[in-house]
């Protein structure tokens, strides 16, 4: 773990604002089953290409049979922080695979996910979840694991529970809270 500086940012709401992931969760936080059920509302009301909704998860409460399967295809960083979380959900993909026909919007797939996956991040804050995506884990054990069908990509997981520090104070080694500058991400502005 490093100590990280968190990005100085104003006029930002303050869920946006103060959102972090964490790596360390508290492993005595119980999530209701209408808590997870909010949390895929959330991701149900969000923007897709067509409104192709190409989605689908995973999800596992800690101590369920869902995440006692899960854990064992953890890489070794994401297995310090993420079983401890309240809920693990797996997060995946409506993506062509070959021997199928393409359909309108396809290519939005991944798109469409990370959108209603941002969704339910939020709506976690709202709950008083704090949320960590991530894709340290072995995807194509776990769709074996789970027979998912290839058409469904496993992609990326979050966990989501009570972070058991503040932002900032530590981070998973190698990833960073830096960012890139206003004007490094627009071509043009006036
Ligand atoms: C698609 C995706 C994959 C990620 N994979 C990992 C991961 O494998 N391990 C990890 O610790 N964090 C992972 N993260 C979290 C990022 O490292 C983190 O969002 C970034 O460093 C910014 O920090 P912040 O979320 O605290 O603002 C991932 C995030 C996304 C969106």
């Amino acid at each position: 773990m490093t100590i990280c500086e968190v990005p100085a940012v104003s006029g930002v709401h303050p869920a946006l604002a103060g959102r972090f992931s964490p790596v360390g969760f508290d492993p005595e936080l119980e999530i209701s089953a209408a808590q997870v059920d909010s949390l895929l509302d959330a991701a149900r009301m969000a923007p897709s290409a067509g409104n192709g909704q190409p989605w689908m998860f995973l999800v596992a409460r800690r101590g369920d049979e869902i995440h006692r399967r899960i854990v064992p295809h953890l890489a070794r960083s994401s297995s310090v922080w993420a079983p401890d979380a309240s809920l693990l959900v797996v997060n995946c993909a409506h993506v062509l695979v070959e021997g199928t026909e393409d359909w309108e919007y396809s290519e939005f797939a991944r798109y469409d996910l990370g959108q209603a996956v941002a969704h339910m991040t939020i709506q976690g804050l709202h709950l008083g979840l704090d949320a960590h995506q991530f894709r340290a884990f072995d995807r194509d054990a776990l769709a074996a694991e789970f027979q998912i069908p290839p058409h469904w990509e496993v992609t990326t997981m979050t966990a989501f529970g009570r972070a058991s520090h503040a932002p900032g104070e530590v981070r998973a080694a190698g990833t960073s809270r830096e960012r890139v500058g206003r004007d490094d991400i627009t071509w043009a502005r006036d």
